[in-house]
């Protein structure tokens, strides 16, 4: 695995230990997420499922309002943890939703074997923008 900065690596054992919480009984697909908030608080989340299917809510979602419901708004950073061999990348809905909130945030993505670092804007670099 390359070097990471401490940051990073904080982020990144963040979103593998919040991974050990996911509700995942259907998929048994676990994920975890962590992220940096502009003001230096850190927020987790995991995903949960639900009997429904439609109702589940990913890891970074999961964080995402953890952090809002604590009063802070900006991500300047955000980590996903898997097991998985192909690295997760956020799916559709977490990329809109995770662009309402950052603006020059940095992503890594992970699993026990690998990493990959890249900005958020790389992966969603023309999100809707609500202007009436
Ligand atoms: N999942 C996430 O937590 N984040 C993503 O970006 C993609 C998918 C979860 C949802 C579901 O619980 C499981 O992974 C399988 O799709």
């Amino acid at each position: 695995m390359n070097e990471l900065d401490p940051e990073l690596l904080a982020l990144e054992a963040a979103a593998r230990a919040a991974r050990e919480q996911a509700y995942a009984p259907y998929s048994k697909f676990l994920v975890g997420a962590a992220l940096r908030a502009d003001n230096g608080q850190l927020f987790v989340g995991c995903n949960v499922e639900n009997a429904s299917y439609g109702a589940t809510i990913c890891a970074e979602r999961s964080a995402i309002l953890a952090m809002v419901a604590a009063g802070q708004r900006a991500i300047t950073a955000l980590a996903v943890f898997t097991d998985a061999d192909t690295l997760a990348m956020p799916c559709g809905l977490c990329r809109q939703v995770i662009s309402e909130f950052q603006e020059n945030a940095r992503l890594l993505v992970a699993n026990p074997r690998q990493r990959r670092v890249l900005m958020f804007a790389e992966i969603f670099p023309e999100p809707f923008v609500l202007d009436r």
